[in-house]
């Protein structure tokens, strides 16, 4: 069969990316270029200075892109996007300049699902094996997911609050660490003990997890040494806090791979770039025996190689999508 090239545009948040992908796969070429240094003086993401950003940027994201590679717009068979969810001004400059190059070089357009991408940043360098089992991380997901074959997700579980990467950006800022917090926590946990005694998350036996207690719980310890005059180590509290979070993901993660059959288990999202994580969920497959996989670094946190990789399924059953596609802030693909 031909090889399959598909130009891949992320835009969802605060990077601006794109890369192109063979056969879903091989990264051919890949270009992030990322706004955090800017979003980082108001301590998150601002939406109208983001969407700003991807416009500016965009073109010479896209130069760079194919000048990295041998590949030119002509080879190119597909053109794939982030349609949804995320900030809508941003998905709209991806969605929009997507639809340009699909008219302007007559290639098919293929949406894909942001989430979805971070879960098929598994299959580049990587062949999936079904059943799996996904563990979703990210800013805004904590999802325990089974698929029984490409594009089938099965909810076994969710957060019933807060999402686990907006627990890490909270704790990062009551320890006045800056944007983004999940990394900042990540460096500083590694310097720490656990010193701190921290209430477990709700201890059930269902695949669902809820975070808010934990972050609340810390919240208010940190208010309340503070108000005492009393210093916090950061480094410790940062540590503690890693783990409890972390041992509660694999203890559901155990519960699942223990009553479901997978022949993989799979960690995707921003999250997934954690040390302590990805240490943990190593372990529990290896305790299970099940084919493990974790994206590399890179292709963890938001980046348009996981579109591409995402895109390629849809490609193959010629799931495109015409030029109404409109950029959607949120939208859920579970069955
Ligand atoms: O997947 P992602 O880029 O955004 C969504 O699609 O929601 O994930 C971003 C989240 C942020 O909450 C960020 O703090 C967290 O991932 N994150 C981390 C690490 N790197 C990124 N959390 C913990 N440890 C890290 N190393
Ligand atoms: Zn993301």
């Amino acid at each position: 069969m031909k090889d399959i090239y598909i130009l891949s545009i992320e835009s969802s948040c605060d990077e601006t990316s794109m890369a192109i992908v063979k056969n879903g796969k091989q990264v051919e070429s890949f270009t992030v270029l990322t706004q955090m240094d800017t979003h980082a003086h108001f301590g998150g993401v601002v939406p109208e200075i983001a969407s700003r950003m991807h416009t500016e940027n965009i073109t010479m994201v896209l130069e760079e892109t194919l000048k990295k590679s041998k590949i030119k717009m002509e080879n190119i068979d597909a053109i794939a996007v982030t349609y949804a969810p995320g900030l809508l001004g941003s998905l709209l400059v991806g969605v929009e300049f997507a639809k340009t190059l699909s008219l302007v070089y007559k290639k098919p357009l293929i949406a894909v699902h942001h989430t979805i991408g971070h879960i098929y940043a598994n299959a580049i360098d990587n062949t999936l094996t079904f059943p799996l089992l996904a563990l979703v991380v990210s800013g805004g997901h904590t999802d325990l997911i089974l698929m029984e074959e490409d594009y089938s997700f099965k909810l076994l579980g969710s957060t019933l609050d807060d999402a686990i990467g907006e627990c890490y950006d909270k704790v990062a800022r009551v320890l006045d660490l800056p944007y983004p917090g999940g990394p900042n926590i990540d460096r500083l946990a590694e310097k720490g003990l656990p010193t701190y005694n921290l209430p477990k998350p709700v201890n059930d036996e269902t695949y669902n997890f809820s975070f808010s207690g934990l972050k609340s719980y810390i919240i208010n310890l940190v208010h309340n040494e503070k108000q005492k005059g009393n210093s916090i180590r950061k480094e410790d509290l940062a540590c503690s806090f890693q783990i409890t979070a972390t041992d509660e993901l694999v203890r559901k993660v155990e519960l699942a791979l223990k009553s479901n059959f997978v022949k993989e288990f799979i960690v995707a999202g921003g999250v997934s770039a954690n040390h302590y994580l990805r240490d943990e969920m190593k372990k529990i497959s290896e305790k299970y025996k099940v084919k493990f996989s974790i994206p590399e670094f890179k292709y963890c946190t938001d980046n348009a190689a996981m579109i591409g990789a995402a895109a390629y399924p849809l490609f193959l059953k010629s799931k495109f999508v015409d030029f109404n596609l409109n950029a959607k802030s949120n939208v859920s693909f579970f069955e």
